[in-house]
């Protein structure tokens, strides 16, 4: 005590002739923060010098708060406030210590515009803001990062914003919930309608609402994640935990290396909670992971009983043994009625009732539950039927096989599919549904095993039969190793190791899927320079050797366009074979011209110079380049725009790449996309530059109507894009068939000038397409055109889609050959 009572004086001494002149992070009962002059300074700064506080103007607001931030990157970015309620209109604001040891923020005329409600009593308080972003109010005797003794903690009262270290869940022996709130908007930080706490039900669950609406739940930990997050799991960015006992419970995560930034934040314009990560390259916040992520996110988006499950036709489905409610409701625009038993539950007779097991789910809303780790699953299975009320269970800890006990009264609400990592749920039915089951469970083996013997005999057909066309296509190959061999000078193609994709993309995460192509999934990466790459990973690249794919990949490499995507690299690792290229921001065509708020960005001067810059893509890759391609798969979804809305081809040479789908092991896959194929392609397999121009044809419909393709417009006429232009342009309704949403920016007689070259792209003999060279000519030039005949195949149904793609393979592989052989220039 001696000790100390010598050595405070002497630090106040300190600190009143520096003036806090230069950064210090406390302040004690004699000094102050200020807004304006007169304090002892301006901010607190902590040691490490991550974190400043003092007082900001947030957005276009002249309003004046008290607020931490980080004082070590330029972007300002607030993660605490203190007077959010309670904004300074002007710059009167003081913070201090008053001689009570409370920490108050004085505003106008000396009001106290907020205070921190410390109970404790302290002999020596100060107010120091540490290097965890926390600002603390404890005693000067007491040690710094001592928490049980801290007398009041801003990591206490949060605002919009987890950072590493706090605790979001409960101290449950003074009743303090620590809950988010988003700002109200980037001017206002006053707390928002958008806020995410811990629900401390039997088994507690995190849900984000909107005022008091559930809008999205994380779901209860289940001893590895939060069972809504299947995806959360051991990284090598941040640690996490859960932890509830009989004092707390609390979700924390703490980086793994102190020097990365990192920050959760709720954000209410967007209705999500984001995590970003500081990228000091690129001096931005980077994206690493959102929630709501799909709509199957939405709370109870299927209502009881309905299971969400992306990709499925409809989204909402009913769980087995369940019916929809009703069956007039039981669609998209409203599935909250949900589902009923198909067969009433025999509760009375303990014997009546079983339970079906589901896997793969999120567990349901936990509102109505009871939890007991100490019993096992069949234990839990007794609990549940002992309950009439009881219509689930399942182990509450899934670690180590699973453990614990489960169980949830009532209707079971908001469940989910995931493809990975979801949970078992044992779902009680009457015993006259379980029987049923099982009958179907045997028709089902019977079922699938005649199937396999079928397929096994059909692969075996096709393989055979393939193997002779092989042959042909392996003697071409050797030629155009040749003719490599005889090439292979200048470009240095950048090899990327596999482990520098996984960092980049964070192991292929699905956060960071862009989308799946025909070859394999996209996914965005950052390189750690900062520099966005997109990545695509071959799934069926077999049948090639590294050697073989990497001479493809190099002389693709050389195609390069101001509207092509470029290729900046390849990976290839044993199996792994991927395409890295450059990153665009806008996405794809398709985003915009079939969005109906998005297409309004779309002007016409917009659409016709991104139709010209796709005809001059295509006219490089069939004429200009070294190497003649035919892209086989020109769609609008396959056409990039970068950040100035300049059309970028992707996916050209792919096809080449990947051997086309001429080897064995993909005999039955499409290269091409129904709707965006030409007849002779589609039917025959023949595709040449022509069937290329069949398909620039319909995007460039596409991009004028705003319509898709394949959408059928009269139902009575079964009419497609094509029929339905080819109607209009006869009838000389042309004018009908632009975009509305193109109002009057639109250049008629250039728009009309579209619509006939489409038509002339869409001719059903090649012959009688124009080529890419005269598509640019005849779109920058005003010559006379001439007159379309009636396109080729515009009843929606005279294609069929069942055809095998193997039907013609003869004419098809020998296409194959005809395209991949070098064109020498
Ligand atoms: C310090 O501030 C608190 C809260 O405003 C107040 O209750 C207390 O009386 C003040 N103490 C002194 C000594 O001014
Ligand atoms: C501050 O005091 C002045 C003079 O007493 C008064 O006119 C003014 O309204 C006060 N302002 C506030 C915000 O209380
Ligand atoms: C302090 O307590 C008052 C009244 O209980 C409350 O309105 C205020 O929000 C509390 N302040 C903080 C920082 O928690
Ligand atoms: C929420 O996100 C939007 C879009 O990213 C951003 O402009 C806005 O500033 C964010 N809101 C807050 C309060 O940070
Ligand atoms: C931690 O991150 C910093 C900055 O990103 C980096 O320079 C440093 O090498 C990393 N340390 C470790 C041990 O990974
Ligand atoms: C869906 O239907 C329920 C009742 O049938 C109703 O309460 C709810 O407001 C509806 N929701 C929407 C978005 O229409
Ligand atoms: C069944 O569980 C519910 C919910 O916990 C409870 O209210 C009810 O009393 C229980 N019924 C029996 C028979 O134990």
């Amino acid at each position: 005590m001696n000790f100390f009572s010598f050595v405070i004086p002497i630090t106040h001494i300190l600190f009143f002739f520096s003036g806090l002149s230069h950064a210090v992070d406390t302040i004690t009962q004699s000094q102050s923060i200020s807004d304006g002059d007169g304090g002892s300074g301006r901010s607190l700064v902590s040691k490490d010098e991550r974190f400043e506080l003092g007082f900001f103007s947030p957005g276009s607001s002249t309003n004046r708060f008290l607020g931490i931030w980080y004082k070590n990157i330029p972007l300002r970015t607030v993660v605490w406030v203190a007077n959010r309620r309670n904004p300074i209109k002007d710059l009167s604001g003081v913070l201090m210590v008053n001689g009570s040891g409370n920490l108050l923020l004085l505003g106008q005329n000396r009001t106290v515009v907020w205070s921190a409600n410390s109970t404790k009593e302290a002999r020596n308080p100060i107010a120091q803001l540490l290097d965890s972003g926390n600002l603390v109010l404890r005693d000067d005797q007491e040690k710094e990062e001592n928490p049980e003794n801290y007398l009041w903690q801003s990591f206490d009262y949060p605002s919009d914003t987890l950072l590493p270290g706090m605790k979001f869940g409960w101290d449950l022996r003074t009743g303090l919930e620590r809950r988010l709130s988003a700002w109200k908007s980037p001017d206002d930080p006053s707390p928002g309608e958008l806020t995410w706490g811990l629900e401390l039900h039997n088994y507690p669950d995190n849900v984000m609402k909107k005022g008091s609406e559930k809008y999205y739940r994380g779901g209860p930990w289940n001893g590895v994640h939060n069972s809504g997050e299947p995806e959360l799991k051991v990284n090598p960015v941040f640690d996490f935990n859960f932890v509830s006992n009989k004092d707390e419970a609390y979700y924390i995560y703490q980086m793994i290396n102190k020097s990365v930034i990192s920050r959760l934040v709720l954000n209410q314009t967007l209705s999500s909670h984001q995590r970003f990560i500081w990228i000091e390259a690129k001096k931005a916040w980077s994206l690493y992971a959102s929630v709501p992520k799909d709509n199957c996110d939405k709370y109870n988006l299927c209502g009881a009983y309905g299971n969400c499950i992306i990709g499925e036709s409809p989204v909402c489905q009913c769980l087995k043994g369940f019916k929809p409610k009703s069956a007039e409701t039981w669609n998209p625009e409203n599935w909250s009625q949900g589902c009923l038993r198909s067969k009433k539950l025999s509760c009375q007779d303990k014997h009546k009732d079983g339970f079906v097991k589901l896997v793969g789910l999120k567990l349901p809303d936990t509102t109505n539950t009871w939890v007991d780790e100490s019993l096992n699953l069949k234990q839990c299975k007794v609990k549940c039927l002992s309950n009439c009320s009881c219509m689930a269970y399942t182990v509450s800890d899934i670690r180590g096989g699973g453990s614990g006990c489960a169980i949830w009264y009532g209707d079971l609400l908001d469940i989910r599919q995931f493809p990975a990592n979801g949970q078992d749920l044992y779902i009680r039915m009457s015993a006259s549904e379980l029987k049923e089951n099982q009958k179907i469970k045997v028709i089902v083996v019977i079922g699938a095993a005649i199937g396999v013997v079928f397929v096994v005999l059909l692969i075996t057909y096709c393989i055979r039969k393939r193997r002779t066309n092989f042959r042909g296509k392996l003697k071409n190959d050797v030629i155009i190793d040749q003719n490599i061999e005889g090439q292979k000078e200048d470009l240095e193609l950048p090899l990327f190791d596999l482990s520098t994709i996984c960092n980049a993309t964070d192991n292929f995460s699905w956060r960071n899927k862009l989308g799946e192509g025909g070859f394999g999934p996209v996914y965005k990466g950052t390189l750690v320079d900062g520099q966005d790459i997109a990545v695509k990973r071959l799934s069926r690249s077999s049948g090639q050797g590294p050697n073989e794919f990497k001479n493809e990949v190099i002389l693709i490499a050389k195609l390069q366009h101001r509207n092509l995507v470029k290729l900046l690299g390849c990976c290839i690792q044993g199996e792994e074979k991927m395409l890295v290229y450059e990153y665009m921001p806008n996405r794809s065509l398709d985003s915009f011209i079939f969005d109906k708020t998005r297409a309004k960005v779309l002007c016409w001067s917009m659409r016709f110079h991104i139709i010209c810059g796709i005809a001059r893509g295509l006219l490089y890759l069939h004429e200009d380049s070294r190497l003649r391609i035919i892209h086989r798969d020109l769609k609008t979804s396959n056409i990039l725009l970068d950040s100035r809305m300049n059309p970028k081809i992707s996916d050209f040479g792919l096809a080449r790449i990947c051997g086309g789908d001429q080897t064995e092991g993909t005999t039955n896959r499409v290269v091409g996309t129904y709707g965006y194929m030409a007849p002779e392609y589609a039917i025959d397999g023949l595709f040449s530059v022509k069937s290329d121009v069949f398909s620039f044809g319909i995007l460039l419909l596409e991009i004028l109507s705003g319509k898709r393709s394949r959408g059928v417009f009269h139902s009575d006429t079964s009419l497609n894009l094509i029929g339905h232009a080819w109607e209009l342009w006869r009838e000389g309704r042309h004018s009908e068939l632009i975009d509305k949403c193109l109002g009057d920016s639109c250049t008629f007689s250039v728009a009309l000038r579209c619509f006939h070259v489409g038509l002339l792209c869409v001719q059903l003999h090649p012959e009688e397409r124009p080529s890419m060279l005269s598509v640019v000519t005849m779109l920058s030039s005003d010559n006379s055109l001439p007159e379309p005949k009636e396109p080729g195949l515009y009843v929606g149904k005279s294609l069929s889609c069942e055809d095998p793609p193997w039907r013609n393979q003869q004419s098809s592989s020998t296409n194959y050959i005809s395209i991949t052989s070098l064109d020498a220039r």
